[in-house]
């Protein structure tokens, strides 16, 4: 099933919120349906969340050629609406100012031939997300040994970019090598993308797993029953610190008390170099009935006071490893991701390791 489409005018997008009871499809017909669904977590996932952005500016095109504001003007104020939508995945902001770009290069063009020429720029955006994510699976599957137990949270699936994954895609990879692997699946409270999406996903894929709540990973741990830990990224910023869903750093504290290693999967279009460190990070406050309710029923009293934020950022330093679709960085990455990001982008080679980096 695939995570976005568009099809006849409109961006078709398999409802994350009632996976994996029903695979329904809703029908985004403007821009403001695209805005409610990235904020209602109907499509999510840093790279999803952007490409979804991309076909939302492909329907506010498709709109302004009615509204007397004037096209251009039109286009900006809807691109305002998708950026002001989620604060924290770097994604949404890279895709919305390269639709943006294009936009106002090509002011010049008629109606249709407009429309035309940001819906291809979409299209190739999800392309290259699907390319990127299969370099990540190379990449990272050779940091996979045989056998591995591997621990990840939140859902880092298909259902979080355009196709195949980037954490999920690593361990997906690994799998299709013929290495025999076994996921710890976190649940990942509040929302639960581990209980539902992830093993909805590893399901599909004949990947062997077992779900776990979000405290008992220290348990696991312990008694040396996880490997290696992997996740995807919401911004990867300058310094190596890495925004991801809530609990993520928890985690990586968990791993380095252990001594396992623990790796982040990304593409570029999740680093954000303009952001020194991750104290930097804007992140996104969600509804207090996400964290008062179990799947739609009341588990604290009218009346509770709630924190909920949606991500939390994990230092560097309990890193292992950075693993992109231009190669993998390692400590010190600041200069790693640097050099990822330059002219150069990195070794082709699937094991484009940078020099002077050791593996744990
Ligand atoms: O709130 P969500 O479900 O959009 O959060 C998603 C995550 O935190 C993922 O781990 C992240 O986007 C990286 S996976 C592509």
């Amino acid at each position: 099933v695939k995570t976005l489409e568009f099809r006849d005018g409109a961006l078709l997008l398999l409802d994350q919120t009632r996976l994996p009871l029903s695979a329904v499809i809703v029908e985004c017909r403007d821009h403001h349906q695209v805005c409610e669904a990235i904020q209602s977590l109907r499509v999510r996932g840093a790279p999803a969340i952007g490409l979804a952005a991309a076909f939302g500016v492909v329907l506010a095109a498709q709109e302004a050629a009615g509204e007397d504001v004037g096209r251009g003007v039109y286009l900006d104020a809807a691109i305002e609406e998708l950026r002001a939508t989620r604060p924290t995945a770097v994604n949404l902001f890279w895709a919305l100012d390269r639709m943006q770009a294009l936009a106002r290069a090509q002011a010049h063009l008629d109606d249709a031939s407009f429309v035309a020429v940001l819906l291809a720029e979409a299209g190739e955006m999800l392309r290259e997300d699907e390319e990127s994510n299969r370099r990540m699976g190379a990449f990272g599957a050779d940091l996979v040994p045989e056998g591995a137990r591997i621990l990840t949270h939140c859902n880092s699936g298909a259902l979080a970019v355009g196709a195949y994954g980037t954490a999920l895609g690593v361990i997906r990879a690994a799998h299709d090598q013929g290495k025999r692997v076994h996921v710890w699946v976190d649940e990942t409270r509040p929302l639960l993308q581990g209980a539902r999406l992830t093993t909805w996903e590893l399901q599909q894929l004949s990947i062997p797993f077992t779900l776990i709540t979000d405290s008992m990973a220290a348990h696991f741990m312990a008694r040396g029953d996880v490997d290696l830990v992997m996740v995807g990224a919401d911004r990867v910023v300058a310094n190596g610190d890495a925004a991801n869903k809530i609990g993520t750093y928890g985690v990586a504290v968990l791993a380095h008390a252990h001594d396992i290693p623990f790796y982040f999967v990304a593409p570029f279009s999740t680093v954000d170099l303009a952001t020194p460190s991750g104290d930097r990070i804007v992140i996104e406050q969600r509804k207090s009935e996400e964290v008062t309710s179990f799947h739609g029923h009341r588990i604290a009293p009218e009346g509770t006071v709630v924190a909920n934020p949606a991500f939390d950022v994990t230092p560097a330093r309990l890193t292992t490893a950075i693993i992109t679709d231009r190669g993998v960085a390692r400590a010190p990455f600041g200069e790693h991701l640097a050099n990822l990001a330059g002219p150069a982008g990195g070794d082709d080679s699937p094991n484009s390791v940078l020099a002077g980096t050791d593996r744990r």
